[in-house]
């Protein structure tokens, strides 16, 4: 089985690259947008350039593809190009991993489960880039392809396969350190599933032969002032330096207040747990 990592430098790709790479692993190749120096042998390779797209993908000829890939404000450019050549070149029996985002319920009315409908946000809304992007996306697939698994998750936090750190949790630690309070949302309520427990589901779903879109992640739903004040005392610091965040907000950035999902579905399906 050959499996392709598109985005194996990333946060959760270079884990799941790892997890794949292992001796007794499947036969991987991973990208990156830029060099890598961390897994030298990964293709550098610009999802959106059709041409060396195509010579990749043809090249390799995957059995499955894993979508690891997120752009920032690019995102947009990265569903309507990228992922557009991506199921240009899908044979119908590729299976393809989209890795997706509780952000599509951008209602904020969860918890969610993988049935409900998806939204986008206004046009001016400062939001809108990656939720809009991520529900386009997840239309186009459930339009063109049958063989296809949509892995929704919330934040996704804890050190990865290569000892790299979520930016919040990062940035949490560096301001414990030096004694400074920081602050979260209390009116934010969402799923966060650890990387290693997230990549290894990715896996799982990589060689089983589920379809469909389904939710990763504990049962747990917690506000990000909560999660990240357990998160600062298993760190060993004093969770009072962690307050609360006002919660005013502009309407164009007001940001979706509940996207936690339910997560029932996947617990029955797959063998990896979620802590
Ligand atoms: N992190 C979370 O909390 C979270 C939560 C839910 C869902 N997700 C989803 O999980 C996936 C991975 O997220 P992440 O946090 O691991 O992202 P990340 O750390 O930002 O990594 C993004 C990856 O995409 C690559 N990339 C960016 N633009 C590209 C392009 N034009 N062509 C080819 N590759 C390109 C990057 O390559 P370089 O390293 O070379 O720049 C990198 O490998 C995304 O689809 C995201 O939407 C993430």
């Amino acid at each position: 089985m050959k499996i392709c990592v598109f985005g194996a430098s990333g946060y959760v790709g270079a884990s799941v690259y790892q997890l794949l790479k292992k001796p007794d692993g499947v036969d991987v190749s991973g990208t990156t947008l830029e060099d890598a120096p961390l897994f030298e042998e990964l293709d550098i390779l610009d999802i959106n350039e059709p041409e060396s797209f195509s010579d990749y993908f043809k090249r390799e000829n995957p059995d499955v593809v894993i979508w690891l890939v997120q752009g920032g404000p690019e995102e947009h450019s990265l569903t309507t190009q990228g992922l557009m050549h991506v199921i240009t070149f899908l044979r119908p029996e590729t299976k393809l991993i989209y890795i997706s985002t509780d952000l599509v319920f951008s209602g904020g009315k969860g918890p969610y489960k993988e049935e409900d409908p998806i939204s986008s946000l206004p046009d001016d809304h400062a939001l809108r880039h990656y939720t809009n992007a991520k529900v386009k996306a997840e239309r186009y697939i459930e339009n063109e392809l049958t063989n296809y698994v949509i892995l929704r998750a919330g934040p996704t936090y804890g050190e990865n396969l290569i000892g790299k750190l979520d930016e919040r949790t990062d940035k949490l630690a560096y301001h414990l350190r030096t004694g400074k309070e920081i602050s979260y949302r209390d009116d934010l309520i969402r799923t966060f599933v650890h990387v290693e427990d997230f990549a290894n589901v990715i896996v799982e779903m990589a060689q089983n032969d589920l379809t469909g879109v389904f939710h990763a992640g504990p049962d747990v739903q917690q506000s990000f002032y909560t999660f990240m004040q357990g998160m600062a005392e298993q760190q060993g610091f004093d969770g009072n330096f962690v307050q609360k965040a006002p919660e005013e907000e502009e309407p164009d950035t007001e940001v979706p207040k509940n996207t936690s999902l339910f997560t029932d579905k996947i617990k029955n399906k797959v063998n990896q747990t979620f802590r």
